[in-house]
C-alpha cells in the first residue's frame, strides 16, 4: 500500500475493471466496472440477489473473481497473498448487516478485538483508540456494557466503531440501516458523512433506502442481475426514465421486473 499522504484526491482509490464472477455456469457479476476516488461515498443499490454483497466480498478479497481486476490504492488484490492481503485488509473496515458482536465481551473488548488479534498495538494505545472510536460514533461511556444492554441502533454503531478503530481508508457497509427505525437510519447516514468530512473516508454502502442514498451518495450504482443499469448521481438516478429503474424507485410490483 502507498502511504495515505501520497495519494492525491484526484487519484483513483478503488478501481474495479471488467469484473466477472461465475458460480458454475451462472454469471453473478457480469463484467462490472467501478471507479472511486479517495473520500467518495458510493451507494450500491439493487434488488435482493442482484449481486451487491458478492461485489463487496470481491472488493475485500474474500471471494476471487473469475476474471477482471480490482485495484485498491494501486495494488491489484488478486495478486496479493498471505501477509500482503492481511495488510490490505487492515486498511478496509467492514460493517455487516447484523452487528455480529460477541455477546460475552464488553463493548471495549468487542471493538478492541481486531486490534488485539491482528496488530501488535500496546494495550494502553488500544484502549485509547477504542474510546476515541466510541466517541466518534456517539457511544461515549458504553465501554463496560455488554451488547445485550444496548439498543439495535447502538449495537450497529458499536459495529461501526469496530470497523473504524483500525483507521481504515475504506469502509464497506452491507445494508447498515436495514432493520433500524428512520431516526436511527439518519444517525447512521450522518455518521457516514461525518467520517467522510473528518477523515476523508472512502465508503461503499449497500442500501435499499432511497432516503439514505440521497443523504450520503456521491455516486450511485444500480446493480440488476449482475449488471450495472446505471452509474450516476442521485439526481440522475431519480430522474431516470429507464423502466427498471423507475420500478425500483417507485417500489412498484408491476413493471418489467417480475418477482
Ligand atoms: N455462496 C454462494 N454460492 C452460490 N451462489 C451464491 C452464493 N452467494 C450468493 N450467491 C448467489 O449470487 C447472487 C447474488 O447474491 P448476493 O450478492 O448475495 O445478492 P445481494 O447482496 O444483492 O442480495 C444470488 O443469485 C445468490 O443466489
Ligand atoms: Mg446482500
Amino acid at each position: 500500500m502507498k502511504d495515505k499522504n501520497e495519494l492525491k484526491s484526484s487519484e483513483k482509490f478503488l478501481e474495479v475493471k471488467d469484473l466477472l464472477l461465475k458460480r458454475g455456469d451462472r454469471v453473478i457479476l457480469d463484467h462490472v466496472n467501478v471507479s472511486l476516488r479517495k473520500g467518495e461515498t458510493l451507494v450500491l443499490m439493487g434488488l435482493s440477489g442482484a449481486g451487491k454483497s458478492t461485489l463487496i466480498r470481491c472488493i475485500i478479497g474474500l471471494l476471487p473473481a473469475t476474471s477482471g481486476e480490482i485495484f485498491i490504492n494501486g495494488a491489484e488484490i488478486a495478486h496479493l497473498k498471505g501477509r500482503e492481503l492481511d495488510e490490505l485488509r487492515k486498511h478496509i473496515g467492514m460493517v455487516f448487516q447484523s452487528p455480529a458482536l460477541f455477546d460475552s465481551l464488553t463493548i471495549m473488548d468487542n471493538v478492541a478485538f481486531g486490534l488485539r488479534e491482528n496488530t501488535k498495538t500496546k494495550e494502553s494505545e488500544i484502549r485509547k483508540r477504542v474510546l476515541e472510536a466510541l466517541d466518534i460514533v456517539g457511544l461515549h461511556g458504553t465501554e463496560n456494557q455488554y451488547p445485550s444492554e444496548l439498543s439495535g441502533g447502538m449495537q450497529k454503531r458499536a459495529s461501526i466503531a469496530r470497523a473504524i478503530v483500525t483507521n481504515p481508508e475504506l469502509i464497506l457497509y452491507d445494508e447498515p440501516t436495514s432493520g433500524l427505525d428512520p431516526i436511527m437510519s439518519s444517525v447512521i447516514n450522518d455518521l457516514v458523512n461525518d467520517l467522510k468530512k473528518k477523515f476523508n473516508m472512502t465508503s461503499i454502502v449497500v442500501t435499499h433506502d432511497l432516503k439514505s442514498a440521497k443523504a450520503i451518495a456521491d455516486k450511485i450504482i444500480l446493480l440488476h442481475k449482475g449488471k450495472f443499469l446505471l452509474t450516476g448521481t442521485f439526481e440522475e438516478f431519480d430522474n431516470s426514465n429507464d423502466p427498471v429503474i423507475r420500478q425500483f424507485i417507485d417500489g412498484d410490483s408491476k413493471g418489467p421486473v417480475k418477482m
